[in-house]
């Protein structure tokens, strides 16, 4: 296995995977982190925070740091530092593998619209009081609606411009669905927007929804370029433990 590897972070499988290699011996892990969770849970290994700024800074630091493998386990929507992860690897031929968790599929008796961009999504929702759980940034797209009403949850309070007629929600999941019918029922909401994050932990919102006939504005995942990439923490463990072989680039979905 690699000795030493850096598992690019902000996701509960990174967590999870971090927590494994740092028990694993002979692995050295680094966990890294963009630093905006103010309170980030914690993690097994050793960690560092902050941009590497740039894709040839973040070169130069895996060869400084003599790293051996690195395993993008990025949200799917970090689009930036995964497309730069994929330039980086390349230029300090260092492999690089995909931890990413499948995106969600709509089964019978969803009713989702499949959008390109936040952007895209605050263009002609169908309806009038929006629960908006797409995180707390990029929100702006929003602020010049002055109709709709907005219930915006988010992990942490969003700092940008906001909607005139708009609640905020701190809270952190998993949530369930009978909570999630609950609030759904209490608020009135009409349509709910949320970003393709895939996973099971923010998924009841999508059976309420299905259930209670509430449409879903669905923000497809930003393209990256393509790298080996697997679903699992099991699966990136056996990746490491095989030597990091560079399998056909499969990417995103
Ligand atoms: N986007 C989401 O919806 C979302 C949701 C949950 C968690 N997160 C987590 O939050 C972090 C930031 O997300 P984002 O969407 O702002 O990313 P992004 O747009 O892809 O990245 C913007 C810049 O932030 C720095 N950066 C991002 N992730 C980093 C990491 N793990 N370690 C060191 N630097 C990092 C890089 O700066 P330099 O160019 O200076 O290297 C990158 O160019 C990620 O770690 C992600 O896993 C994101």
């Amino acid at each position: 296995m690699s000795n030493r590897v850096l598992l690019l972070g902000g996701t509960g499988e990174a967590r999870q995977l971090a927590a494994r290699l740092a028990a694993t011996p002979g692995v050295e892990v680094i966990t890294s982190l963009a630093g905006r969770t103010r309170d980030p849970a914690r993690l097994e290994g050793a960690t560092r925070t902050g941009g590497f700024g740039g894709r040839g800074q973040l070169a130069a630091w895996l060869t400084a740091e003599r790293i051996d493998a690195v395993i993008d386990a990025t949200h799917p929507f970090a689009a930036a530092i995964s497309a730069a992860a994929v330039t980086a690897s390349g230029q300090a031929g260092v492999p690089l593998l995909q931890l990413r968790r499948p995106g969600w599929t709509a089964g019978p008796g969803d009713d989702w619209r499949r959008i390109p961009t936040l952007a895209a999504a605050a263009t002609g929702l169908p309806g009038e009081r929006v629960l908006l759980t797409v995180g707390r940034t990029g929100l702006e797209v929003f602020a010049a609606d002055q109709r709709r009403w907005f219930l915006i949850r988010s992990v942490q309070a969003p700092d940008g411009p906001l909607p005139a007629r708009a609640r905020l929600l701190t809270a952190r999941g998993p949530f369930t669905v009978p909570g999630e019918l609950a609030l759904l029922h209490e608020h009135e909401i009409d349509v709910l927007v949320t970003k393709d994050s895939g996973g099971e932990l923010t998924a009841a919102k999508l059976t309420a929804a299905r259930q209670l006939g509430v449409p879903v504005v669905m923000v497809d995942r930003p393209p990256v370029p393509a790298a080996p990439a697997v679903a699992t923490v099991a699966e990136a463990l056996a990746w490491l433990s095989h030597g990091c072989p560079a399998p056909a680039a499969r990417g995103r979905d």
